[in-house]
């Protein structure tokens, strides 16, 4: 059977500064999509990362369903009316337009889609961030898909030995997506030259290379691109199938143990280590740490099993620290060097306003 997932994130506010919805926005947006599983969705599941919400919906209306987006924005609105109802902060701070106009692209929530002929055991992983940048899942989706010293199952499985297919998007076109394909192992090179940049460039895709298969969807919205300034974090959610064609869920999980310094934290503005959490984790008010979760659940007949968190067990209790020994290290230098963004990426904050003051007071 044809299944669509549809995962749809968006920060609408949280309890003192950016660190987690309350109750009663969470059971409202939850109210809002449960209404409609055995109508038109066959499930849902909803969990939040920071302050962030996270919506995963099945269903067989296909990617970018205009009824399954409206119920989307429905649930947020709602979720920000009782946000601001409670004197939430940034109540409703992702929805960036004030009409639905029959599609989530370009509102400001993070959406990732993917619709596929269910296996007979069909194994998938969402994974969402808060705090950091579309690109985030850059270095570990590219480790867990085409490096073999992270994915044995390149070697070992003969159904992913010719490797897998990237979609990477350039996230500074903004007049219109644009992305490319490129094919690894061939292609391994120009895939890294542009990966080794995630603000610029995100994975949006991955695919079989010998099964034609979707194997990830990432979602890549730029809020800036959509506000014309900063407005919060453009964080990424994504679906990752698992086992058989693809890589294990064993593979796809430890080269988040890299714990690799991406954009993010405090004021969106500074560069710290991506720290693997439980889902349902408030941010954290260490600098608010960039923050990943990741759900495992089984599929069948686009009903969803109760979800398996990857990052519970103790192996990431042991990384967190180390997350945190690295986000100190870093931050001890406070504005310096690689520790604050660079000024590309602040231009849209205040910063670059006092510069051109600034500017005027050389000699
Ligand atoms: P299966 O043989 O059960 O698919 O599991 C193999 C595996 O993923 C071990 O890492
Ligand atoms: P959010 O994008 O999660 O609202 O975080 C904003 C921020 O800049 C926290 O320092
Ligand atoms: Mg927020
Ligand atoms: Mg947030
Ligand atoms: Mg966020």
């Amino acid at each position: 059977m044809k299944v669509t997932l549809s995962v749809l994130k968006a920060d609408i506010g949280s309890i003192g500064g950016h660190t987690l919805p309350s109750r009663r926005v969470l059971a409202k947006v939850e109210e809002a999509v449960r209404a409609e599983v055995g109508r038109l969705l066959l499930d849902a599941y909803v969990f939040h990362i920071g302050d962030d919400i996270v919506l995963l919906l099945s269903h067989t209306r296909g990617v970018g369903d205009k009824e399954v987006h409206a119920l989307a924005w429905r649930a947020f609105l709602e979720g920000t009316e009782t946000a601001r109802a409670e004197g939430l902060y940034g109540a409703g701070q992702d929805l960036l337009k004030d009409a639905f106009t029959g599609n989530l692209h370009g509102l400001g929530p993070q959406v990732a889609e993917m619709e596929f002929e269910e296996r007979p055991s069909e194994p998938f992983v969402v994974l969402a961030a808060d705090k950091t940048e579309p690109g985030a899942f850059n270095l570990p989706l590219y480790l867990a898909f085409a490096d073999p010293m992270h994915c044995p199952g390149l070697l070992l499985s003969p159904e992913m030995r010719p490797g897998f297919r990237f979609r990477v998007m350039d996230l500074a076109r903004t007049e219109r997506d644009s992305s490319v394909d490129l094919e690894a192992p061939e292609r391994l090179y120009d895939l890294a030259a542009l990966l080794r940049d995630p603000h610029r460039f995100a994975i949006a895709g991955i695919w079989s290379r010998r099964h034609g298969e979707q194997a990830a969807v990432v979602s890549t919205t730029r809020l800036r691109n959509i506000a014309g300034r900063y407005v919060g974090k453009d964080d990424p959610v994504a679906i990752v199938r698992v086992q058989k064609i693809f890589p294990a869920t064993e593979e796809l999980a430890p080269p988040f143990a890299l714990l690799p310094f991406v954009a993010g934290d405090t004021r969106g503005s500074h560069h710290l280590p991506l720290m693997p959490v439980r889902a349902n984790t408030q941010a954290s008010s260490f600098f608010c740490v960039p923050m990943v979760c990741g759900l495992a659940f089984s599929l069948k007949e686009g009903r969803l099993s109760e979800p398996v968190d990857l990052f519970a067990d103790p192996a990431w209790d042991a990384l967190r620290l180390r997350a945190m020994e690295k986000a100190q290290d870093m931050r001890r230098q406070g504005f310096y060097g690689p520790a604050m963004l660079p000024m590309e990426e602040l231009e849209y904050t205040g910063i670059a306003e006092r510069l051109r003051e600034l500017e005027r007071e050389f000699g």
